[in-house]
């Protein structure tokens, strides 16, 4: 059986083109691939990580943006330990379509669920949405704020360590209702906080 403590479920969404894809792809094999096509559907990688001296195994799942794929990304909400709910801060309509995000969440997800806002292509000098804007929007919904560029490889392993971080903290205050440790656990993912306020962005 392979060596980890707790295996967490974290589902990427927003409109398509905002760089999900990249972001996986950053996190999980270091690259920043050169004319990446759309999601077709869903796809998933796995990444072990250290986090605190503990092995996590983190499942990634990477959900089409295209409306036309909906019915099928929404059925993976639900076991979601963590939804990464992504916008590209160049694109004011991806910003504008997080309203409409965070309702299928609130549809389809456990009420649980941990929720990271993140403001990907920081790289990008067309910037139409400031950081202020985006943790705004984070604070008004409960949700966990990062910026991020796949491409300059900014943030990219903290938005995925802190996740984790935070899923272990939850994880370990439910331990006594869950000690199977190779069992994903439900979160209480009801706190809210901003990591450019704290440790995550620290430099
Ligand atoms: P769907 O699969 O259609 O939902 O799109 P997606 O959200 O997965 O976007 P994807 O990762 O395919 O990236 C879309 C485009 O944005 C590609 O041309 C990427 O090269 C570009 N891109 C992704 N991340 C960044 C980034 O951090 N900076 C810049 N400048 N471009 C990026």
């Amino acid at each position: 059986m392979e060596d980890y403590k707790y295996l967490f479920k974290v589902v990427l969404i927003g409109n398509a083109g905002v760089g999900k894809t990249c972001l996986v792809r950053r996190f999980t094999q270091g690259v920043f691939p050169p004319g990446q096509g759309a999601t077709i559907g869903v796809d998933f990688m796995i990444k072990t990580v250290e986090v605190d001296g503990l092995k996590i195994k983190l499942q990634i799942w990477d959900t089409a943006g295209q409306e036309r794929f909906r019915s099928i990304t929404q059925s993976y909400y639900r076991s979601a330990h963590a939804l990464i709910l992504v916008y590209d801060v160049s694109s004011q309509p991806s910003f504008d379509c997080l309203p409409h995000w965070l309702r299928e969440v609130e549809e389809y997800a456990s009420p649980k669920v941990l929720r990271v806002l993140v403001g990907n292509k920081t790289d990008r000098e067309d910037r139409d949405i400031p950081a202020a804007i985006g943790e705004e929007f984070s604070r008004a919904n409960s949700m966990y704020f990062i910026e991020t560029s796949a491409k300059e490889c900014e943030n990219v392993d903290k938005l995925f360590h802190e996740i984790a971080r935070d899923l272990i903290q939850t994880a370990r205050s439910n331990d006594g209702q869950t000690n199977d440790s190779q069992q994903p656990t439900l979160l209480d993912g009801n706190k809210q906080q901003t990591w450019i306020d704290s440790h995550c962005c620290r430099t």
